[in-house]
């Protein structure tokens, strides 16, 4: 394969640390832009030989310019992510993740560069519909309820990659569904399974929010990044919005009870309400499954670790980092 030079935004964190691990095992030349800001260089010290790690931010427009112009090709996935940190932080996600895109999607069409935009299963919002299927509606809460402005901020980035792609962009969105595996972080996306093993090693009760009954496809890291590298090296990728998730539903009581049972732990599982966590008016969404079709069709894409599988892999990577 010929050697590309890629852009990756967020490529100290969790998934996008994963896909520069994939792009220098598959030979490319990278640089990585990453305020540090959820992510760590640690996630990249076993590549700093070969990867340019730029701490800097996506708000800084010149930069990302720069780092733009250089690369052939442009992941990006830095956002401030994850429930906790927009409930927190409403401001600050915001900005990042509207303006901080608006400048990548600036200088990819300034300087004619393909990019991959990260977005998410959450664009999706509340809709009993499922299995979610890309061009589906979107049915959200009202706007005073701040966990809906992740939903609506992701959505505008991908109306922004849109409307440069009307302008023949090469664009591609990938939405990801629940990615768990190693170096997942207690504060971001994976942070359910995080919490659930930190707490059943430690033998403290397992809390799982709300009933428990509402459910999840977790997708292994593996899985996230295959279908992130096929998207940017796919040219039937350009223009599609592409569900990238397992399609098996476990529901967060199930999780926790494998989690438990994974680690042999005596922890007890102990539901609790939303509003312990983030505050009155909370709003979850009871079922989140993609239709993988597309992926399928057209990425040749499919999901191939099963939970049980990825689990032990993530415990294992666990059990060697937090001795
Ligand atoms: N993990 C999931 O299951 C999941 C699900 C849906 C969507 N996503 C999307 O995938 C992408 C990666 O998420 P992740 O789970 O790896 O989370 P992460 O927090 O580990 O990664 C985000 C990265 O962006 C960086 N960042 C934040 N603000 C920045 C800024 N202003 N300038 C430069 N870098 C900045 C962070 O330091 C971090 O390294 C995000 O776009 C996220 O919205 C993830």
């Amino acid at each position: 394969m010929e050697t590309v030079r890629v852009l990756v935004t967020g490529g100290a964190g969790y998934i996008g640390s994963h896909l520069v691990d994939a792009l220098c095992e598959a030979g490319h030349e990278v640089h990585v832009l990453d305020n540090l800001s959820t992510g760590k260089a640690a996630n990249l010290a076993h590549r700093l030989d070969e990867v340019l790690l730029v701490n800097g931010s996506i708000l800084d427009a010149e930069l990302v310019e720069r780092e733009v112009e250089w690369a052939q090709l442009v992941f990006h996935l830095a956002a401030a992510v994850g429930v906790r940190h927009i409930v927190d932080d409403p401001l600050a996600s915001l900005l990042t993740n509207t303006r901080g895109t608006e400048n990548v999607l600036n200088a990819c069409f300034r300087f004619w560069r393909k990019v991959v935009v990260a977005s998410t299963s959450e664009v999706y919002g509340k809709t009993a519909k499922v299995p979610m299927q890309e061009d589906d509606d979107r049915v959200l809460g009202p706007t005073t309820v701040h966990r809906w402005s992740y939903s609506t901020a992701k959505a505008i980035d991908e109306h922004l990659a849109f409307a440069y792609a009307a302008n023949r962009l090469p664009v591609a969105i990938v939405r990801y569904f629940n990615s768990y595996g190693p170096r997942l972080d207690e504060r971001g996306y994976g942070s359910v399974v995080a919490n659930f093993l930190r707490q059943a090693l430690a033998g403290e009760p397992i809390t799982v929010h709300g009933d428990g009954r509402q459910s999840r496809c977790f997708t292994y890291i593996d899985d996230t990044v295959r279908g992130t590298v096929l998207a940017g090296f796919t040219p039937e990728a350009e223009g599609q919005i592409f569900n990238l998730g397992a399609t098996r539903e476990t529901t967060i009581l199930e999780l926790a009870e494998m989690i438990k049972a994974a680690v042999g732990s005596s922890s007890v599982i102990n539901p609790t309400a939303y509003e312990t966590y983030y505050g009155p008016g909370f709003e979850d969404t009871r079922r989140r499954v993609p239709d993988v079709t597309r992926a399928r069709e057209l990425l040749d894409w499919v999901p191939t670790v099963e939970l049980e599988d990825g689990l032990a892999r993530t415990i294992e990577w666990w059990e060697k980092t937090h001795a």
